[in-house]
């Protein structure tokens, strides 16, 4: 596996391979979420290239930068055991060297949601992912379905700004009580683990309450509230029902599809969840064509 660290490097090696190339780009501290992307990846493609840069525009100062999970050597075996045939590893200052002034800022589609709780966020997000798609140009890029907004933003961009890459979107892995993989679940102590649950409780609440055929979007979101507000060490950040493509909030009533998400703070740490109603939508391909596409 070739470990890369210069984007000239990088736009070289591309330069070399043949066939069609997919990528994953990771903040490292890898996880099965991370294998089950860059296993997509391999499934369609001769190549797969990863990234593992900690891209520090897209914290804001008194987030987890500082505190980030970092094992570069256990990620990279996991990488290589994985299939990955090339590993970009930039430094912060190949990234954004002295003098860097560009920031890619989109406009509706950051607004809400994980936007609004982490004003900035996604002009670091956009940005640095422009940066990857000049340096691997890949034919299709592989995103999680947990970071429903990070695809939105993504997808968005690369439209607005031309970018020949395919976003494809691949479904949230679950710990065996539902809980989505993250690498922050580690900052969690077993009591925090524990009422983690609650997350993927409440947003089954709703999923089941939608195929029973409740589309008041009011009623559904309160479902979600109600069993949140039920678990003491856990406090709602937002709930929400918007529409998949646009990110706008849903009407009163549901009439298409719409993703349902949530922040949750446990302890110090924020968990994301979210899922596309009708459940049926919860697929690689139903994913990629309302999300990704
Ligand atoms: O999802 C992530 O890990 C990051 O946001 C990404 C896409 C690698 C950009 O830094």
């Amino acid at each position: 596996m070739h470990i890369i660290r210069t984007a000239h490097e990088m736009q070289a090696l591309r330069r070399a391979m043949h066939g069609r190339v997919g990528a994953v780009y990771t903040m490292g501290a890898l996880h099965e979420g991370h294998l089950a992307l860059v296993a997509a990846a391999r499934h369609a493609h001769d190549h797969v290239i990863a990234s593992i840069f900690v891209n520090p525009t897209q914290f804001a100062a008194g987030e987890d930068f500082d505190k980030y999970p970092r094992d570069e050597q256990r990620d990279l075996e996991l990488f290589a055991a994985a299939g990955v045939e090339a590993v970009f590893m930039p430094s912060p200052a190949e990234v954004y060297p002295t003098g860097f002034q560009t920031t890619i800022r989109l406009s509706g589609v950051t607004q809400g949601l994980e936007g609004a709780r982490r004003p900035g966020h996604f002009d670091g997000v956009a940005t640095v992912v422009a940066k990857l798609f000049n340096a691997t140009s890949p034919h299709a890029a592989f995103f999680g379905q947990k970071d429903a907004q990070q695809v939105a933003v993504v997808r968005r961009m690369a439209r607005d700004l031309n970018f020949p890459v395919d976003i494809v979107v691949v479904p949230t892995l679950r710990e065996s009580d539902g809980l989505a993989m993250s690498s922050r679940n580690r900052y969690l102590t077993p009591a925090q683990r524990a009422a983690a649950a609650v997350v993927p409780r409440a947003m089954r609440a709703a999923v089941a309450a939608y195929g029973a055929g409740e589309r008041e979007t009011a009623r559904l979101l309160e479902l979600v509230r109600r069993e949140i507000s039920a678990e003491p060490l856990a406090s709602l950040d937002y709930v929400s029902l918007n529409d998949p493509s646009t990110l706008l909030p849903s009407l009163d009533r549901l009439d298409g599809p719409a993703l349902l998400s949530l922040t949750v703070q446990v302890g110090a740490t924020h968990l994301l969840d979210n899922c596309l109603l009708p459940d049926s939508l919860n697929t690689q391909d139903g994913l990629t064509a309302v999300l990704g596409a």
